[in-house]
């Protein structure tokens, strides 16, 4: 079900004091949502630019063990593959019985590389937003949806108490969806490795295919999406739906999305999906990021250099040179 501002009272963590650990993405943008509805928001990090910013923003910053000790309840918002070790020797032994952490991404509870201890209230706030949209949508009322789950109950006031806080950052103006820590984490990754990571390659195979039939780099990169046109279709998708939004083509294209394109969608992709899902279920994926990181990242260092060095990538690059260098005229 979907919860809105109606189902949630700012009055019950109203007063309590709320640690935001990190200040980057959606750490600046919930901490200002949570001050600007009156919440007492106090920022533990470590020393660099952004706890800067913190300060300039007017909170109280200290280490983040400091921070755990005066807060009721921490959220966690620092990068995802750095979170275990920060929990496990700065937060989990400062924790004490019924105080509340919150994650904005399911993936290391879930995975199991975050083992909270089971007398804590341990909580999903996850916008389905980037931090500036957070911010930015709060500042202008529009809102932004989110996904929200108790995985456990240690006060008993577990879910109270979220929503109260999902409403402080903005997440129940549009409707907070109660979720799972396993779907948040299913969906995100399937979502970056089976439709957003997926493009990016048929753009690729796109520049190859066309270019072996003698058009011109620049033309191609402008026609697949360095014009800008995709970020207008996708704002189509989210305001119109991906089905209305067609109206917008022409017939011609219309007729062409609907029945070359939709072969193009076929058993092969089909089965890709159905592999990313198995792999992040069976945990497979979250074992091989985990060794990657253990050893310094060489696979994904490997599939930098691969993009780097490939046709389209320098196409991209002398393309953009020029486009900037005519917009700084
Ligand atoms: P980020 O990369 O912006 O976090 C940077 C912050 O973490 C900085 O303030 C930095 O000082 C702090 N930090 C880094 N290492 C630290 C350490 N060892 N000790 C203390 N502080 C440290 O993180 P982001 O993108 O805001 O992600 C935070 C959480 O939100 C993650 O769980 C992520 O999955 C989730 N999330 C992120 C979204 C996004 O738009 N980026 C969207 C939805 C959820």
């Amino acid at each position: 079900r979907f919860f809105f501002d109606n189902d949630a009272d700012l009055a019950i963590m109203n007063g309590k004091t709320l640690a935001v650990i990190g200040y980057g993405n959606q750490g600046r943008s919930q901490a200002l949502n949570l001050a600007d509805n009156g919440f007492k928001v106090i920022i533990g990090g470590q020393s660099d630019a952004t706890l800067e910013q913190a300060v300039a923003d007017g909170f109280a910053v200290m280490n983040v063990t400091e921070a755990v000790k005066q807060a009721d309840a921490v959220f966690v918002l620092i990068p995802d593959e750095i979170m275990p070790r920060v929990y496990d020797e700065q937060i989990a032994p400062f924790m004490l019985a019924e105080q509340m952490i919150i994650f904005a991404s399911g993936y290391n509870v879930y995975y199991g590389f975050i083992v909270p201890d089971p007398a804590l209230d341990v909580v999903l706030l996850a916008p389905r937003m980037i931090g500036k949209g957070v911010r930015d949508r709060f500042v202008s009322g529009q809102g932004y949806p989110a996904l929200i789950s108790v995985q456990q109950d240690g006060s008993g006031q577990a879910w109270p108490r979220l929503l109260s806080l999902a409403k402080g950052i903005g997440a129940t103006k549009m409707g907070a969806l109660a979720s799972s820590f396993e779907e948040e984490t299913i969906l995100d990754l399937f979502n970056e490795q089976a439709m957003c990571g997926i493009q990016l390659w048929a753009f690729r195979m796109a520049f190859d295919v066309l270019i072996s039939y003698g058009l011109s780099p620049s033309a191609i990169l402008l026609e697949l999406y360095a014009s800008g046109e995709p970020e207008q279709i996708a704002a189509a998708y989210s305001e119109l739906g991906i089905w209305d939004q067609l109206k917008l083509h022409s017939r011609t294209s219309q007729f062409g999305q609907l029945s070359r394109a939709r072969l193009g969608a076929g058993p092969e992709l089909k089965a890709h999906m159905t592999r990313v899902v198995d792999e992040l279920r069976d945990g497979s994926f979250a074992r091989e990021w985990a060794c990657e990181q253990r050893v310094g990242f060489p696979g994904l260092h490997r599939l930098q250099t691969l993009v780097a060095e490939h046709e389209s990538y320098r196409a991209e690059k002398r393309l953009y040179d020029i486009m900037k260098k005519n917009t700084e005229q």
